[in-house]
């Protein structure tokens, strides 16, 4: 199973979306995939149409006990959900003094390592305790960039705390790649900040650029992903590149 996180500790930044779309793009090829929403807002849960306030169990009783199997929710044949709500705020108070916190994601995951083709997980606009539980047992982390609000200085924070947990906790961890998302070239994104971005990332820089557009927002609100809700848009055709540009710098090949 490969583990995928979506990061920027910048909110708003389109990282729920995309893990949304990602999960609906591997789950139409047929990939078994787990989601997890590790971010306490629940927006990823809310996404698959559960009610995050009837929700007894969620990633935090995971995390407590080193097991996510009994608290996942099939969403489909190829889609279990490990949900959240705002129970999991506790987590970043109730770890603080546990010993190997940011590892709790990566024994808890153990169980079903042979279960799931890939996993997706959501994170909070945070560094936090659950931010770093994730990137601790992923192999790959994907940072979405807005286009024209980005700071090269919030971009090196996270840059500096992948760093640090690759030497500390996760050495096999690695930086998939930066995309552009909300993107209008016209209006935001000037060919200086361009070049700018990629003498930056180099060829950390995706080729994909996920352009405005209001399908994708209108999507989680029908419970529906962007392949099921407007397979034409110009929003499904960017998540499709995007999973196929993940798919072929990463060889994720379906087995
Ligand atoms: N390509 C796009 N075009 C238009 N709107 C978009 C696009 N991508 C995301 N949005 C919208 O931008 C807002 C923020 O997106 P999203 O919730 O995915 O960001 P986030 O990084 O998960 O936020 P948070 O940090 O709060 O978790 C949402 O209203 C979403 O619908
Ligand atoms: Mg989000």
């Amino acid at each position: 199973m490969k583990k995928i996180v979506i990061a920027n500790n910048k909110g708003g930044v389109a990282k729920t979306t995309s893990v949304m779309n990602l999960i609906g793009y591997f789950s139409k090829k047929k990939y078994k995939v787990l989601a997890i929403d590790l971010d306490p807002q629940g927006n990823l849960t809310d996404s698959f149409g559960i009610d995050l306030q009837k929700l007894s169990d969620t990633v935090y009783d995971a995390l407590k006990e080193k097991n996510v199997k009994p608290y996942l929710i099939e969403v489909n044949s190829q889609i279990d959900l490990l949900p959240s709500n705002l129970d999991l705020e506790r987590a970043n108070l109730d770890f603080v003094s546990t010993l190997g916190r940011e590892s709790l994601l990566k024994k808890a995951l153990a169980k079903v390592e042979n279960e799931y083709d890939i996993c997706i997980i959501d994170t909070s606009p945070s560094l936090s305790t659950l931010t770093l539980n994730a990137l601790t047992c992923a192999d790959l982390v994907y940072i979405p960039l807005r286009s024209g609000y980005f700071e090269m200085r919030g971009a090196s924070v996270l840059l500096e705390v992948i760093e640090a947990i690759k030497e500390d906790l996760n050495p096999k961890l690695k930086i998939g790649g930066v995309f552009l998302t909300q993107y209008n070239g016209r209006v935001n994104m000037t060919s200086e900040i361009m070049e700018q971005l990629e003498s930056y990332f180099g060829e950390t820089l995706m080729k994909t650029k996920i352009r405005n557009n209001i399908s994708l927002v209108e999507a989680p609100a029908l419970m529906k992903n962007i392949f099921e809700y407007k397979p034409n848009s110009n929003g499904a055709k960017d998540y499709e590149e995007l999973a196929k540009e993940i798919i072929k710098r990463e060889e994720i090949i379906k087995s």
